[in-house]
């Protein structure tokens, strides 16, 4: 009977706290986990209320799905202990709703023997673990435990998130959009690990800088951060920039070199450009990750490491394996989690928060601060930015070079924006004419409004046009190219 395995085993489990650790492994004893208890059968609830209290959770229980919903109202749980029974859907409708108000509770079903099928329901919910009925008590404490881990986890990376959180993103990252929020809630949760992370995104997303943010957020981030270029080096260079050689192993080694793995101590290793690894280095590579040990080149014997492994590449490595090109193994090995980066043009709301940033920087030392006309920017948030925030990035340094005053033009993008720009503009036009004629005639258009402010001014200044220029605030040439555009050779006379 459980009630027995409980009690006969209970003294054997105090020590064994369930209390969240600390960052140094510790018992973290300023937290009291809340837990809820959901279970009709009295002599089971009691035996796990008892079990739980004793682990140390501040524990509360209910027979009935209603009175722990109320129960959740007053006082959100850490975790939640549910049974579900067999028949009707109750529980699963618990836990569904549970998942979706209170997103930090942790959820453990509890299911009767011989019904799979609501444990596999129960975790498609949202559960994150179940126990079959009957079960011993170190079931029951090891689930707790895992739970229990989790809410810390989940408690920490929330507060590294808010600690880090700036009004334009998180730590040097920039955005706001849902994609990168979603970015930052796995980020902040994996820099708190030293499992190895593959960063995926196309070239110019960001991928370098995700990674320095993981080490920069880890429990190491006062170690190295090593990165290297597997796309840029012959394979013979990376075995031995990554495992190090021996005096001796090839012409020029004339001492002994530790490789990045070791050097990195406990920091990060960051294998840029992963795809690019021919299959002999894949393999090394594997074992050196497998057994946490590398020979460097020309030794016979081997050495420790203990660095974090981060990936990253732009290519399809899940397509790359289907092909034979990347080793299957060794994707899963680097792909326990993974950090997938959206495009820029996924994301465009957060190009004015990018392109202020990098304004913002350009302006350093500069007697005026950067900024972006109305026509600039909205022709960088249509344009797609195959290059991603390193194309915006160079469009708007380029743009800081070339213009000549702090205001950017359409005209100080590249060429490929100028003329999106002004298909654009040519596009409004097109549309403004076929409105009706009402509401067009209302309208001014802009490049009227402009032939109309510099005839004025010529006009004003009795015919003098570099007067005009000055106070019309445009450079002589300008002056003179519009006046062309507009077909003006006398502004005295013409229109
Ligand atoms: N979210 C961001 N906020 C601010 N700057 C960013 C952000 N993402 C990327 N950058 C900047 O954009 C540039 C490109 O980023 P990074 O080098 O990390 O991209 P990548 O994905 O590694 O590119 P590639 O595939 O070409 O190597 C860098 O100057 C980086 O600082
Ligand atoms: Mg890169």
């Amino acid at each position: 009977m459980l009630e027995t395995v409980f009690h006969s085993t209970v003294m054997e489990f105090l020590p064994q706290s369930a209390v969240p650790l600390d960052a140094s492994g510790s018992p973290d004893l300023r937290v009291r986990l809340n837990l809820l208890i959901v279970d009709s059968d009295a002599a089971v609830r009691s035996a796990c209320v008892e079990i739980a209290t004793s682990l140390g959770y501040a524990v509360q229980s209910t027979a009935d799905f209603a009175q722990a919903r109320s129960l959740l109202r007053g006082h959100a749980a850490d975790i939640l202990l549910v049974n579900l029974p067999t028949t009707g859907s109750n529980g699963l409708e618990l836990v569904t709703e549970v998942r979706h108000l209170y997103a930090q509770t942790v959820v453990i079903a509890m299911t009767a023997s011989g019904s799979v099928g609501v444990a596999v329901e129960a975790m498609r919910c949202g559960a994150a673990d179940y126990l079959t009925k009957p079960f011993a008590v170190d079931e029951l404490s090891t689930a707790l435990e895992r739970a229990a881990a989790q809410v810390t986890v989940d408690h920490s990376s929330r507060l590294l998130r808010e600690r880090l959180r700036s009004s334009q993103g998180l730590g040097a990252m920039i955005g706001r959009s849902n994609e990168m929020e979603k970015l930052y809630r796995i980020l902040s949760k994996v820099a708190q690990s030293t499992h190895p992370v593959l960063v995926l995104g196309e070239s110019g997303t960001g991928k370098e800088l995700v990674a320095r943010t993981i080490h920069a957020f880890g429990p190491n981030a006062h170690k190295p951060f090593l990165p290297v270029d597997c796309g840029s080096l012959v394979p013979t260079l990376i075995e031995s920039e990554l495992f190090g050689y021996v005096k001796g192993a090839f012409t020029g080694a004339v001492k002994s070199k530790d490789g990045l793995f070791v050097s990195a101590e406990g920091g990060t290793v960051f294998l840029d450009e992963i795809g690019e690894l021919t299959l002999d280095l894949q393999a090394k590579l594997l074992r050196a990750l497998q057994e946490k040990e590398v020979r460097p080149v020309g030794a016979t014997h081997r050495v420790p490491i203990k660095a974090r492994i981060v990936a990253a590449t732009n290519r399809d490595l899940a397509a790359m394996v289907e092909k034979g090109s990347f080793r299957k193994d060794l994707f899963y090995r680097l792909n326990v989690v993974n950090l997938r980066l959206p495009a820029l043009r996924d994301r465009r709301e957060d190009i004015p928060l990018l392109a202020a940033h990098f304004l913002d920087r350009l302006s350093k030392g500069q007697p005026r601060k950067y900024t972006l006309n109305d026509e600039a920017l909205r022709t960088m948030m249509r344009h797609d930015w195959p290059g991603n925030i390193r194309e915006l990035e160079n469009a708007i340094e380029r743009a800081c070079a070339l213009s000549s005053g702090p205001v950017l033009q359409l005209g100080d993008l590249p060429t490929q924006l100028q003329q999106q720009g002004l298909e654009a503009h040519r596009a409004s036009m097109a549309a403004a004419e076929a409105q009706p004629a009402a509401v067009a005639a209302d309208v001014l258009p802009l490049a009227e409004m402009e032939r109309q402010a510099i005839l004025g001014a010529i006009r004003l200044l009795g015919g003098d046009k570099l007067l005009a220029a000055k106070m019309l605030g445009i450079g002589k040439t300008t002056l003179y190219r519009k006046l062309k555009e507009y077909g003006i050779t006398d502004p005295l006379l013409d229109g």
